[in-house]
């Protein structure tokens, strides 16, 4: 099992695509095992996007960021770094392809709906910089039997 963090982005809460997105989810067989709505700081925002800080496009990024609440999660289930980054689609929204998040619901590079880790480096930095150990209510759904093999 992997945990992953995903940002559903002021664009998306403002856009009122948190259901549909968090039902994308959900219909896949991830399972969501902390969530927050919460307004990200100037300063949690560096420190997150803390590779990007000096590049041009980081004042729009912050206030975009920071602009609107975001609703925060971990995501667990298996291989779920990867899968969940092939369901977000590539980072602009024009260049996702469609049937992904981002090809379907977004035209834009900026504001493009989700985020979520890129890898287990990022998830294990990002986590915490959003929920405490305590916030994280990890279980066994009881539909996991019928969601794939005993030995997957
Ligand atoms: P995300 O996956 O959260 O990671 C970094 C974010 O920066 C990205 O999604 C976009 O929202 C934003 N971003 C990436 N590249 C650009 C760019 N060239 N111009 C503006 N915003 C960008």
């Amino acid at each position: 099992m992997e945990r992953t963090l995903v940002l559903l982005k002021p664009d998306c809460v403002q856009r009122r695509l948190t259901g549909r997105i968090i039902a994308r989810f959900e219909d896949k067989g991830l399972n969501l095992i902390a969530v927050k709505l919460m307004r990200i700081t100037p300063e949690l925002s560096k420190q997150h996007y803390a590779e990007h800080v000096n590049k041009p496009f980081y004042p729009g990024l912050e206030a975009f960021i920071t602009g609107a609440p975001v609703l925060a999660m971990v995501v667990e289930g298996l291989e779920a770094i990867r899968v969940v980054r092939e369901m977000l689609g590539a980072t602009s929204g024009l260049k996702a392809a469609a049937g992904t998040i981002r090809g379907d619901y977004s035209s834009s590079r900026q504001m493009n709906l989700v985020h979520a880790s890129d890898g287990p480096e990022a998830a294990a930095r990002e986590i915490p910089l959003y929920f405490r150990d305590e916030e994280i209510c990890s279980y066994e759904p009881t539909l996991t039997p019928w969601m794939k093999a005993a030995d997957e």
